[in-house]
C-alpha cells in the first residue's frame, strides 16, 4: 500500500517540478524526460532498448517501494528487472528530478 504521506511527498515533488516550469506549460515531465535522454531508450508504449514506460507502470502498480527504488535505479543504473541489457546511470539528474520522472512514469499506467 502507498501511504498517505508517501503520496503527499510524491505530489510535493511533482508540483515543485511543475511550478518551476513556465506558467503556460502543462506539467511537462515529458520535456524533462526528453531533455534527460530517456527517450533514446524508452517510449511510452513500445519497448526500445528499455521497457515501455506503460509496462513499467503496470509492473509496479501498487508497489509502495517502487518510486524510491526506481528513482535510485535511474540515477545509479541497473539491470536484471527486464532482461540482460542494463540501464546506464544518470548521475546528472538531481534526486528530485529522478523522483518526479519516476512518479510520472508510474502514473502513465493509470
Ligand atoms: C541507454 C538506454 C537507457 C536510457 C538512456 C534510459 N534507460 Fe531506463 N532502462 C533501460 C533499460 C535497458 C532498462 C531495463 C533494465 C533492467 O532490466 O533492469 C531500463 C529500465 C528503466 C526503468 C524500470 C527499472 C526497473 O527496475 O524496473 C525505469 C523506471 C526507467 N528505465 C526510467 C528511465 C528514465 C526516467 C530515463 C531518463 C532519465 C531512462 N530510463 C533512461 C535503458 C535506458
Amino acid at each position: 500500500m502507498i501511504t498517505r504521506n508517501g503520496v503527499l511527498s510524491l505530489l510535493a515533488v511533482v508540483s515543485a517540478a511543475i511550478s518551476a516550469a513556465p506558467a503556460h506549460a502543462a506539467p511537462d515531465m515529458q520535456a524533462l524526460a526528453e531533455k534527460s535522454g530517456c527517450f533514446s531508450c524508452h517510449a511510452m508504449h513500445s519497448k526500445i532498448v528499455g521497457p515501455a514506460f506503460a509496462d513499467v507502470a503496470a509492473k509496479y502498480k501498487g508497489d509502495a517501494e517502487a518510486p524510491a527504488k526506481l528513482a535510485q535505479k535511474v540515477r545509479e543504473g541497473g539491470k536484471g528487472a527486464w532482461g540482460r541489457i542494463p540501464m546506464p546511470p544518470h548521475p546528472n539528474l538531481k534526486e528530485d528530478e529522478a523522483k518526479a520522472l519516476v512518479a510520472w512514469v508510474l502514473s502513465t499506467g493509470s
